[in-house]
Parts: structure tokens; sequence; C-alpha cells
């Protein structure tokens, strides 16, 4: 059992008017595998060294086990803490960095052996292990960090950006060990990440964060489909979340949604909540992937279809991004790279107006 509960943490460092972490609570259950997200700067490393001891804690309580470890030191709270930057002992071999930890808490030396066969075994790196770290490539290096903390057996298990140094095909590789190695350690781990990638593969819930507060707990698919608020919503998906500045219109007894240039007609399921926001400035939200070719698309409510500009065309293999512009507002459409669009020419598009979100312009809170 390792449950972890954050109890309205607090971080201020002197000098610094604004908290580096903000009133965090949250409670990660035993075997879960959570993922903070956010922006350089947001406050993910902070949390982290907090929970691990490296950092203390300005107010609130941090409970392992049922247990408040606020004063407990780093070395008696059985966490262990995956770096970026591996900081492997350049001097010693695989062997003896996996070993190290085991070594000064004084573990019998068959003890430690048996262990860190059994991580080399799990990690695949029985061959390295008389190696030196400069003989190892970033993956392997890597590897061995994951190594010293698997044999300590802790019951927390703490990255840090774990996979950042890496090209982008060894960090998949190794972000798919890292979900096999949680599966069979069936220990709780709390991964830090600033990429939503990351996040949202590996993540059994996502914490997003900004300027130290958490805006959004929830698992992948809830925060993608209803995000709290326009930072979330921008911030995980690729291409991001378009955004569209424009005023909602009650006219022939049906409520639009209008940019300018273009009006669109609320579906249905929408027409009633946002009636309540008539002549109110607002911002519509929609994913690429619900943008899509009037020409194909079975959307076939004439309400729905705007023609815009084509700017550029990315072909990424299977899909196309495609940028439009209607002259006040851009957005990205994320289409099948057959389609016949033509860079320069206007081209038709169907937003699925079932799939869009609202955000208050003030507040930027989610309205739907
Ligand atoms: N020792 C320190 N003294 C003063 N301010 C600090 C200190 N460490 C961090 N900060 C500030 O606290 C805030 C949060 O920093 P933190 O390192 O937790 O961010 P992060 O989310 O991990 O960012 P990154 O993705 O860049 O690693 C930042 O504004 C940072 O400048
Ligand atoms: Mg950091």
């Amino acid at each position: 059992m390792a449950k972890v509960i954050l109890e309205k943490i607090e971080k201020r460092f002197i000098n610094n008017p604004k908290p580096a972490v903000a009133e965090m609570s949250l409670e990660i259950n035993d075997k879960e595998f959570v993922v903070l997200v956010g922006p350089s700067g947001c406050g993910k490393s902070t949390t982290l060294r907090m929970i691990a001891g490296l950092e203390e804690i300005t107010s609130g309580r941090i409970l392992i086990d049922d247990k408040v470890v606020n004063d407990v030191a780093p070395k008696d709270r059985d966490v262990a803490m995956v770096f970026q930057n591996y900081a492997l002992y350049p001097h010693m071999t695989v062997y003896d960095n996996m070993a190290f930890g085991l070594k000064i808490r004084k573990y019998p030396k068959d003890e430690i052996k048996r262990r860190v066969m059994e991580a080399a075994e799990i990690l695949g790196i029985q061959e390295l292990l008389e190696r030196r770290p400069k003989q190892l490539s970033g993956g392997q290096r890597q590897r061995v960090a994951l190594g010293r903390a698997i044999v300590r057996k802790p019951k927390v298990f703490l990255f840090d950006e774990p996979l950042s140094n890496l090209d982008a095909k060894l960090r998949g590789q190794t972000r798919t060990e890292i979900i096999k190695l949680h599966n069979r350690l069936q220990a709780t781990m709390i991964y830090v990440t600033h990429d939503q990638v990351e996040a949202m593969t590996m993540g059994d819930r996502i914490v997003v964060m900004k300027d130290g507060f958490v805006q959004q707990i929830g698992d992948p698919v809830t925060i993608y489909d209803q995000p709290a608020n326009k930072f979330v919503a921008g911030f995980i998906g690729t291409p991001p979340m378009n955004f569209i500045n424009g005023k909602i219109e009650k006219k022939n007894g049906a409520v639009y949604f209008g940019e300018g240039s273009f009006t669109l007609k609320l579906d249905k399921s929408m027409q009633e909540k946002m009636a309540a926001y008539d002549g109110k400035e607002i911002v519509l939200g929609v994913r690429p992937e619900y943008i899509e070719e009037k020409r194909i698309s079975k959307l076939t409510d004439p309400d729905w279809k705007i023609s815009a500009m084509v700017d550029v065309i990315e072909p990424i293999g299977a899909a196309a991004y495609v940028y439009l512009t209607t002259g006040q507002s851009s957005f990205v459409a994320s289409l099948d790279s057959h389609e016949q669009l033509k860079v320069s020419e206007k081209g038709e598009v169907v937003f699925n107006m079932e799939k869009i979100h609202f955000f208050d312009s003030q507040t930027e809170a989610t309205i739907i």
C-alpha cells in the first residue's frame, strides 16, 4: 500500500511574492500512475521535490500511507526519484551505480546482488553491468537511472521529466517501457512532464497545473473532452484547440455564434443554455479534428458550414493539417490528406457543432 495525500500544500520561496505551488490538494491512490503536467515554471518539480522531502513545505500536509511526513527526512520517506539528468556516478560501473543506494543503507551483499540482477533483467541491461556511464547511450543511461530506483523497492516512484534528454524515437520507446514497468511493479508513480502527449498516454490521471495552481484533475479522456477552462483546452491536444472570438446572437427563435464574417447555428443540445448569453462576447473552442471538409462531411446542416481561405497545408502522413483564415479568425483543421483543398483558394468546411466548447471571455471558464 502506498497512498500519497497532499493537503493544501503551498510553497513560497523567499524573494518571490507569488507561490511556486498554491493550495494544492490531491489524493494519489495505491498503484496509481499520476502525471503532473503544465508549462515551464508552473510548479511541477517543486511539488515532486516536496513529496520527496527535498524541499520544505511552507504550509499544508503531505501524507504517505496515512502518515504525515512533513518532518520526515527524505531518506526515511521510502520514495525514489528519477531525474531528467540521470545523475549517475561517472566513476562507478552500472552495477555499482544501481547497488550504491542499497550499500549505503547497509543491505547484505547477496540481497544487493539479487535486487540488482532482478532490476537489470526487468530493464534488459544485464549485458551492461560492467560498463561505466560514459560507455552507454542516452537511453541506456536512462534505464540505469530507472534501475537505481527499482532496486530500492520504494513505496512511491517520483519521475521528473525522465525522458526529456532522449530523442523522439527513444522517448517513445522508453515511455512504453515505463508503462510496462508500472504494470509489472504495481507501484505508485508520480510523473512530471511538460509534454502533453506523455501525460495523455501514460497517466491514469492527469493533474494540469499553471502558475502554481491546479487547473484540473482527471483521467485523460475527461481532460480532453471536458476541459475545465480555456487553458486546459488549449494545453492538451495537438494541434491545439482553435479559439474563435465572437458573440452569441438570437435570431428567428434559434441561437447562433457570430464571428463577424460568418455565423454558425448552435446544436440543439446547446441552444437553451447559450441563449442566456445573447449579445455577449464569447470564445468558441473547436478541436482541429471536428472541422471537416464540406465535400465529404456527413454533417449536412447548412448552418454549420463556412467558407475560408486555405493558407497552408501540412501533410503529416495519415492526415494533413490545413490552416484556414476568414480574414478575422485563423484556425487549423485536421483533415484526411487525400482531400482536395488548395492553398490560396477558398474552401468550404463544416464545424461539428455537437463537439464545440464555449468559454467565458472574461474568466476563461468552460461554459459548455
Ligand atoms: N529555489 C528556488 N528559489 C526561488 N524560486 C524558485 C526556486 N525553485 C523554483 N522556483 C520558482 O518556482 C516556480 C516553480 O518552479 P518549478 O521548478 O517547480 O517549475 P516546473 O513546473 O518544474 O518547470 P520546468 O518545466 O521548467 O521544469 C518557478 O517560478 C521558479 O522560478
Ligand atoms: Mg521542473
